[in-house]
């Protein structure tokens, strides 16, 4: 669904989140069907139990039968999450993750041990693609909780990391093409000399070339332009999505076990093309992720930015502390988010949030700010607890994020769906 601007006064601050109208119930349908009465006050909820974002989801079954078999809360969680960590083809975390500007794959993570009360977290680390690992060893080896840039990457391979290139030939085009979509600005990309150059697509509409028109162009263009960079075909319009659009992928895990302990990880490669040296909320420890073994653990995936100044994960953990469901604990972090921006829905519809939330008796919610990215991309939780599957998560407000930054002629069949996101 495309958010008109009827719906965007539909969910104003004012006429929807403060007044719980627009927003999503308790139960809404799952992957399998209506989703349980999973955040309900009252037990008993199910332990063993593991909640994570789904791109961990092909790596729970195994972390799941590693925690049922007495193995750590805090490693369970970082078993799931260094699974796409060492995958090449998931460009959100670790080896393969999308680079900065500068075309460097820098990696951000953090871990919280619950039954030791301990954290862990690094910031801004290159060449070393368990940085969930590393967050862990810091945790374990030094008498700090976080490093970054240089010092943590030299501190890993003192631990025995190995130094690798992150950068996978995938991602190293897929960051040329953002350079070459940008080449009207610098010096990337072919220049005058260059016997296809030709001017800019985008430029002044006419009623013959409306803008809608010149987009059409451009992407074409750039189409071509991954083409010649050598991008499969069965990815060009993927990365052209990802060069127009630039995400924030990240993964986030709580473990909680039979004895009630209980630990957290998050672990990104942030946002793709950032500047060199931006730490998102993912290595923040009570943004990205946090756990009290009193209460419980949660973490975040979605825009960093936004998270860090909510204190995501603390908020939604003191919330529970406070006596708030998971749910309502997650609802509320995200209307922190809605209130900083006094609930303009202009600019709210530019971001998004997930919450991925686990209670120590074993509740649990998946929480976000919209739906999702567009109809039938729900976002959704992976949860095991000797039942393995997915969730869509409870939103707080109705609709659809838009992508960010805003290229308001791009017709809408161009911009995402069923175009960009096969
Ligand atoms: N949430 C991941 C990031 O913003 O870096």
């Amino acid at each position: 669904m495309t958010f008109s601007r009827r719906d965007f006064v539909k969910t104003s601050l004012l006429g929807a989140v403060a007044a719980g109208v627009g927003t999503q119930a308790q139960g809404e349908e799952s992957e399998q069907g209506a989703a349980p009465e999973r955040d309900a006050q009252s037990g008993p909820h199910k332990r063993p139990i593991i909640v994570c974002a789904n791109n961990g989801y092909a790596h729970l079954e195994n972390a799941f039968a590693f925690l049922k078999g007495g193995g750590d809360t805090l490693d369970a969680a970082l078993k799931v999450v260094k699974g796409p960590e060492d995958d090449p083809d998931d460009d959100s975390v670790g080896l393969g993750g999308l680079p900065n500007e500068e075309g460097v794959v820098e990696l951000d993570a953090c871990c919280m041990h619950g039954p030791t009360r301990r954290a862990g977290s690094v910031g801004g680390v290159r060449n070393i693609k368990n940085v969930s690992l590393v967050s862990k060893a810091v945790m374990e080896h030094t008498g700090h909780v976080m490093l970054v840039g240089e010092g943590a990457e030299r501190f890993a391979v003192a631990l025995g990391f190995p130094r690798e290139n992150l950068l996978t030939e995938h991602s190293r085009k897929i960051w040329l093409l953002w350079k070459e979509f940008h080449s009207t600005k610098d010096w990337w990309g072919p220049g005058l000399a260059d016997p296809h150059w030709q001017p800019p697509a985008t430029g002044p509409a006419s009623k013959d070339k409306p803008q809608s028109e010149l987009w059409r162009q451009r992407i074409e263009d750039l189409q071509a332009r991954a083409a010649d960079l050598g991008i499969e075909p069965e990815h060009r319009l993927a990365a052209v999505h990802k060069v127009l659009f630039p995400q924030t992928g990240t993964i986030h895990c709580s473990a909680l076990n039979d004895k009630d302990e209980i630990s957290g990880c998050t672990t990104t490669s942030g946002l793709a093309f950032k500047l060199p040296g931006r730490c998102g909320d993912s290595p923040i420890i009570g943004a990205g992720c946090y756990t009290d073994q009193d209460v419980g653990s949660a973490g975040a995936t979605g825009s960093g930015e936004e998270n860090i100044k909510v204190a995501g994960a603390h908020t939604i953990v003191e919330n529970m502390r406070h006596g708030m469901s998971p749910q309502e604990a997650g609802l509320d972090a995200l209307k922190r988010i809605v209130r900083n921006y006094n609930g303009d829905m202009n600019k709210l519809r530019f971001m998004d949030m997930t919450y991925y939330i686990l209670r120590k008796d074993g509740a649990y919610a998946g929480v976000s700010l919209w739906e999702g990215y567009s109809k039938g991309n729900p976002h959704k939780i992976a949860v095991h607890d000797g039942n393995l599957r997915a969730e869509v998560a409870v939103s707080l407000m109705k609709g659809y994020s838009q992508e960010y930054p805003p290229f308001p002629d791009i017709p809408e069949d161009l911009k995402k769906g069923s175009v960009y996101l096969k």
